[in-house]
């Protein structure tokens, strides 16, 4: 059986000058669309974490694919971390830094009971700004990080060092 590791690396795709000129953007959609590349990646996420977490949250939006999918796997349910505005009622909110300018992420204040442990997927982990603010939301609703789970990390952005001493598997690493 193929490493997943190697699956991914495999089948993502580099695009050259997306978004902008000069950036190699790892495309991982051929990833996600390959039913047993999906589930390897899945499985692996979850793994190293099982058994420590009650929910799995993803950060809007290619974390949701992924955290639904972890969630079914594991039994639990799963909550979403959203872009500003998308979320009906009451949220905590936190603002972090963008390349140009800030973004903010929010979360239901009682989608899950204070005390649960949540296990936090992505797709990629670039600067941490996205996570750390993702880690700020839980600890104000006082939910327990289990850990962060990406598929790919830019390990030279250094966003692990931003994620405090959270557990954080990322599959692959550039
Ligand atoms: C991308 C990616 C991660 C985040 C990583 O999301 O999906 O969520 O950036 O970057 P960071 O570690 O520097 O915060 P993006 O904000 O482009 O939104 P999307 O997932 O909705 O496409
Ligand atoms: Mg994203």
């Amino acid at each position: 059986r193929e490493p997943v590791d190697e699956l991914i690396n495999r089948l993502l795709v580099t695009v050259e000058d997306f978004p902008e000129p000069g950036i190699h953007f790892k495309d991982l959609t051929p990833v996600f669309a390959d039913g047993r590349a999906l589930r390897a990646v899945v499985d692996a996420l979850v793994e190293p974490f099982a058994g420590s977490f009650d929910a799995v949250a993803g950060v809007e939006a290619r974390g949701f694919l992924l955290a639904a999918a972890a969630a079914y796997a594991s039994g639990t349910g799963v909550v979403t971390v959203r872009k500003a505005g998308k979320l009906p009622r009451q949220t905590y909110s936190a603002e972090f830094e963008l390349e140009y300018g800030t973004a903010t992420l929010e979360l239901h204040t009682d989608d899950l009971p204070p005390g649960s442990r949540v296990l936090v997927l992505d797709d990629v982990l670039a600067t941490g700004g996205t996570l750390s603010a993702a880690a700020e939301l839980f600890g104000r609703a006082g939910i327990t990080v289990a850990g962060f789970g990406v598929v790919l990390e830019l390990t030279e952005l250094r966003g692990r060092r931003r994620l405090g001493g959270h557990r954080v598997r990322s599959l692959i690493r550039t």
